[in-house]
């Protein structure tokens, strides 16, 4: 606010302030009944409708409180800011409110999350406080992407089942949130041919135990020991070091709804997947990174 306005704003209010406390000195009668008689009532003389108005003094109560209203109001905008760019003599803001409050918050926080910071993930994973502060840290930094609860969803793995990339021990877990996930799927399509694709494809159904053509996936299941079983290994149970996933049950990381099952395993080999668990150390401190591993570790402890 330029200077001027600031002036012409100070101005104003105290005109206010000081005009309204003259008017209303200026006009003070304590004195109304002059030389009336004892019984007769002071009127101003107005008369409406038959109706005469009544010239009482103003009950002192009233007259006295308007007063400390007016005093109240100067000593407020001495203190605080409020008139112009003046910013008060307690140097009072709403920013450093604010900072004083969530300083205070945090104090009161870093405390309980220290206390949790000494103890194993075992141990937090049976500690129904400690699992509620983690769920509200996932639910605020986690559920965009994994949906509330862990259950996942296209592209984003379950982390409330059994089933896990890359492991499921504490360790593994806080590995994935501190610095985050890289899948790397190569793409097949160039390689296989479309016909290799679709033959590849009806192996993995088979792998997972699912309707398959069996000539398929016999010519498939060549190929399979060629290239695919170096990161997924011969029988397609996955290896959690590269992160390739178990292809031999019935868990789908990769499932579009508007695709069948064989028509998103083929777009997996053609194209290829690359997954982005992003990483958090920078974003989280460590003691929110405990308390979130101790709440994904026990959503999969429940399933087993
Ligand atoms: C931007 C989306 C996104 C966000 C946000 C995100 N994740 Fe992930 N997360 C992923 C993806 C994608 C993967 C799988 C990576 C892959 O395909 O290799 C993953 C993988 C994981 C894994 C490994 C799962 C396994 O099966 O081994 C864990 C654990 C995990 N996330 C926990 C978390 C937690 C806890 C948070 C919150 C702090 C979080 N994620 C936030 C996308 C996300
Ligand atoms: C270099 C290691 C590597 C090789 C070789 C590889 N994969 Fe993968 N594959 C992965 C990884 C890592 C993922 C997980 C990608 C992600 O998390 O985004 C994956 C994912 C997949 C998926 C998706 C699984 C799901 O749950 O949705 C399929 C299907 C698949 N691979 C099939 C194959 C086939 C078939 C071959 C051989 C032609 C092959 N892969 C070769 C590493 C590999």
């Amino acid at each position: 606010m330029s200077d001027f306005w600031s002036y012409w704003i100070i101005f104003f209010t105290l005109l206010v302030l000081f005009g309204s406390c003259w008017l209303l000195i200026a006009n003070r009668k304590t004195d109304v009944r002059g030389d009336l008689a004892e019984g007769e009532v002071p009127k101003t003389g107005h008369v409406y409708d038959g109706i005469e108005e009544y010239d009482n003094p103003l009950p002192a109560w009233w007259f006295w409180k308007f007063i400390a209203t007016a005093i109240f109001s100067l000593i407020y905008l001495l203190l605080y800011p409020g008139l112009g760019n003046y910013p008060g003599l307690l140097g009072w803001t709403s920013t450093n409110q604010l900072e004083e409050r969530v300083a205070s918050a945090n104090a009161k926080l870093d405390g309980q999350y220290s206390a949790y910071a000494q103890r194993t993930i075992d141990d937090l994973a049976g500690d129904p406080s400690a699992l509620r502060m983690g769920r509200r840290l996932f639910n605020n930094n986690c559920s965009i992407c994994h949906g509330v609860g862990g259950t996942g969803a296209n592209g984003f793995p379950n982390l409330a089942d059994a089933d896990w990339l890359y492991g499921s021990t504490p360790e593994a877990i806080k590995h994935s949130i501190a610095f985050g996930r890289q899948g790397a799927m190569p793409a097949w399509g160039s390689i296989l041919g479309e016909p290799g694709v679709g033959d590849m494809g009806e192996h993995l159904l088979s792998l997972s135990g699912a309707d398959h053509n069996a000539e398929q996936a016999a010519r498939g299941a060549t190929q399979y020991g060629l290239f695919c079983s170096s990161c997924h290994t011969p029988a397609g149970t996955g290896m959690q070091a590269l992160g390739a996933p178990n292809l031999s049950d019935s868990i789908w990381l990769y499932q579009q709804q508007n695709l069948t099952l064989a028509e998103n395993i083929r777009h997996s080999i053609r194209s290829g997947r690359n997954g982005n668990m992003p990483a958090h150390y920078e974003k989280l401190r460590p003691e929110k990174i405990h308390l979130l591993t101790a709440y994904v570790y026990s959503l999969s402890q429940n399933q087993q």
